[in-house]
């Protein structure tokens, strides 16, 4: 117990093309308080879908915010981190009835082989069987070995030490789901919109659609004639909103969101025809799950709840470690924190390195 008490947990660190977030929580999985948060914008060309183009830039990113966080103090050297869901791979599948046990592990190398388009012996692997009504079930994640090995490299020169690289839907489930009804979470980053259904709490099928927030812009650019700058500045402003510019962002929006809302409506029926089952409701999540008036619209259109996800909903209300850091949180938007929040909240789990799939065990 007073070990427990005395090991200090890990941060949580969420790398992507675009920012780095890290997190520290302290307490138990479901009373935790917030001990540090921060978050940098990487400058394009540090890192490009999930690889290293310059491990000198990140390492003095990711330095300034181990060191200097908006908040708190990050007291430890240890982290779990995830990878953006684009150079990761997740696969679940149900295992064949007569499988015994010592097959277990030949069958998973064959569904490796089959799923990940790469050789087994550059990627880093790890699965988890469960037991899910009557059958039992693998979770099988893998990512390419040379991706990582340039991340742990900088780990290595600032003497950071990573327990666990987790698959980012899994960290959004642990921060976002407290149902055990069907809920499908919508990842809309930058490149990529993340499309992951959780039954019962546990990920149950996760697919990856190429549309998401620099595709908005594009179109708006495209569509309105104007520089992509501008376009951004637009499509932050005015999003979905009808009323603002004669309608015309709006307008021009829509295509790119009715794309979505059709990938939805597939995962909807396939669920529904393969365990005749409904999903409830919609999470958001990603930068883009802020785009003015999304949840309003997608909720109209799919005829069911759709809202940005709240990381802190499963914590403490009393989260705030320190009175005075209550009013740099209200800056932060909590979604772009919610996949760190996971990955800091795996910590406060009995063991994390065994608590989930781990990439680096
Ligand atoms: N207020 C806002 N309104 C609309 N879009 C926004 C807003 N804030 C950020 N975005 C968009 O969110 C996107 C970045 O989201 P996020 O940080 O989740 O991306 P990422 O995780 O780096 O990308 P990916 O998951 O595709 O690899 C950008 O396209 C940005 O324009
Ligand atoms: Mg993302």
């Amino acid at each position: 117990m007073l070990l427990k008490f005395l090991k200090k947990p890990a941060f949580g660190l969420d790398i992507s093309d675009y920012s780095i977030e890290a997190v520290l929580l302290r307490g138990s999985f479901e009373h935790s308080k917030l001990l540090a948060m921060g978050r940098v914008i990487l400058e394009p060309g540090i890192v490009e879908d999930g690889k290293i183009l310059n491990k000198k830039k990140l390492e003095s990113a990711l330095r300034t915010l181990v060191e200097k966080p908006k908040f708190g103090k990050m007291k430890t050297r240890k982290l779990i981190f995830a990878l953006p869901e684009s150079k990761s791979f997740i696969h679940i599948a149900e295992l064949p009835k007569n499988l015994k046990e010592k097959e277990e592990s030949e069958y998973i190398k064959y569904q490796t082989a089959q799923f990940f388009p790469f050789p087994l012996k550059e990627l880093y692997l790890d699965y988890k069987v469960r037991k899910r009504d009557n059958l039992k079930e693998i979770i099988l994640a893998a990512v390419p070995r040379d991706i990582v090995n340039d991340y742990l490299e900088v780990f290595k020169n600032l003497k950071l030490q990573p327990l666990c690289l987790e698959v980012e839907s899994i960290s959004l489930g642990r921060s976002l789901i407290d149902t055990k009804q069907p809920v499908l979470i919508a990842d809309i980053g930058a490149k990529t919109t993340n499309f992951s259904l959780f039954v019962e709490g546990a990920l149950r099928t996760s697919f990856a659609y190429g549309i998401a927030g620099n595709q908005f812009t594009k179109t708006l650019a495209e569509n309105l004639g104007i520089t992509i700058n501008k376009a951004e500045i637009l499509k932050k402003e005015i999003g979905l909103n009808p009323e603002l510019k004669e309608g015309k962002v709006f307008l021009v929006l829509q295509s790119d969101i009715q794309k979505i809302i059709w990938e939805i409506r597939k995962i909807e029926r396939y669920f529904q025809e393969k365990e005749q089952k409904e999903i409830k409701r919609v999470i958001l999540a990603g930068g883009s799950a802020l785009l003015p008036y999304l949840s309003e619209y997608l909720t109209q259109n799919l005829e069911k709840p759709v809202a940005i996800g709240d990381p802190w909903i499963k914590m403490n209300i009393d989260i705030l470690e320190k009175k005075e850091y209550f009013e740099k949180a209200l800056e932060l938007s909590p979604i772009l924190y919610a996949t760190c929040i996971g990955l800091a909240s795996r910590a406060l789990l009995k063991n994390p390195k065994t608590a989930g799939i781990n990439l680096i065990k």
